[in-house]
């Protein structure tokens, strides 16, 4: 793939960015291990290949948009595919508006008739689309082998996919937790399965898993949502712990309040609201600090992380008094 670094290649620039960043971070032993980012921090995304599940609105398209503008060679996916082909073709148009070349957008592993296209070399910054449910099985390995067979490989796979429903504790259902748990939770950890041979094989490239700030403790209306949510920063600290000494980054992304179609149906004011372009901003800047948990707006997910040094009885009344429930 032409102005796109080749595999190999690919793996040197990750290299000499960790050396790059160990030595930025590195002054000397003890003090300077103890400050080292916990990823290799990503700051150059020309040619890098990477793969967003939920990518069809709100964070995830953001994200998207950003790391086309950037030059990165982008695989979408999401249920609705007529959505996620104007996606494509709204990064397409955004690589380009940034002087960058792009491929074509009309990849589907679900489409027997195009698998011809996958062999093909990667266009410099294409953007493909990769129509999945993840809830259900077999369909990321499915889009897993059509992205293999034309990329070979990933340098980052984020899995944004999440669903929300606002319940109070007596509106529980089997339902709603089931459908919650099986996208949020099951089809995360089921797409990690999928990807992860192929990280361990390569010896380098990253996750990222998006979580929520839902997930630090009890909050009203997150009944089922935010137990998905803590699970998967359990989960998230766990691929760290196991994966960082194989050469796999894993970063854990926190949002609070974005203005997305999962947040329309809060019928709350929403301290720190931010747009998915700040959202896919601050993202990228904790990618580019190899930062393990890439949280904002700061000044919400800090009071949030303080709150979970309180006494229960303090937190609770306080979480009372923040929503009046
Ligand atoms: N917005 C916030 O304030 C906020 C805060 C904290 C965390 N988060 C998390 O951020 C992530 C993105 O949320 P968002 O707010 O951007 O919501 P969103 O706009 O509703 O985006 C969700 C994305 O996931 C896709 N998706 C949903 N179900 C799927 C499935 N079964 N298989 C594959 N893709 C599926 C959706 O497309 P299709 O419907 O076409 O499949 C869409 O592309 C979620 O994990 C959410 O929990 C959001």
């Amino acid at each position: 793939m032409s102005g796109a670094p080749g595999r190999a290649e690919t793996a040197a620039v990750s290299a000499s960015e960790r050396g790059a960043a160990q030595a930025a971070w590195r002054p000397s032993g003890a003090r300077g291990r103890l400050f080292a980012p916990l990823n290799t921090p990503i700051r150059d995304w020309a040619g890098k290949r990477v793969w967003i599940v939920g990518a069809s609105s709100g964070i995830g398209e953001a994200l998207a948009l950003e790391l086309a503008r950037r030059g990165a060679c982008l695989a979408l996916s999401a249920r609705g595919a007529t959505r996620l082909r104007a996606v494509c073709a709204a990064c397409d148009a955004a690589a380009a508006g940034a002087g960058l070349p792009s491929g074509d957008a009309g990849l589907s592993a679900n489409a027997p008739g195009e698998r011809a296209k996958l062999a093909a070399e990667p266009a410099p910054t294409e953007t493909l689309a990769l129509p999945l449910d993840l809830s259900r099985d077999g369909e990321i390995e499915r889009a897993r082998d059509a992205l293999l067979a034309r990329w070979g490989g990933f340098d980052l796979v984020v899995f944004n996919a999440g669903t929300y429903r606002p319940l109070r504790a007596w509106e529980l259902s089997v339902e709603a937790v089931r459908e919650t748990l099986e996208l949020n939770l099951v089809g995360t950890m089921s797409g990690v399965a999928a990807v992860l041979p192929t990280l361990l094989a390569q010896g380098r490239g990253a996750l990222a898993l998006v979580g929520s700030v839902a997930g630090y403790g009890g909050l009203p209306k997150a009944t089922v949502y935010g137990p998905s949510k803590a699970a998967l920063i359990n989960f998230a600290e766990v691929l760290h712990l196991d994966l960082a000494p194989r050469g796999i980054d894993v970063f854990l992304i926190d949002p609070g309040f974005v203005a997305t179609p999962l947040t329309a149906q809060n019928d709350f004011t929403m301290p720190a609201l931010q747009t998915p372009a700040q959202a896919a901003e601050a993202i990228v800047e904790g990618f580019a600090r190899g930062d393990f948990e890439i949280h904002f707006p700061k000044r919400f997910t800090r009071v949030l992380k303080l709150l979970q040094w309180l006494p229960r009885r303090a937190y609770f009344a306080l979480v009372r008094r923040a929503t009046g429930l």
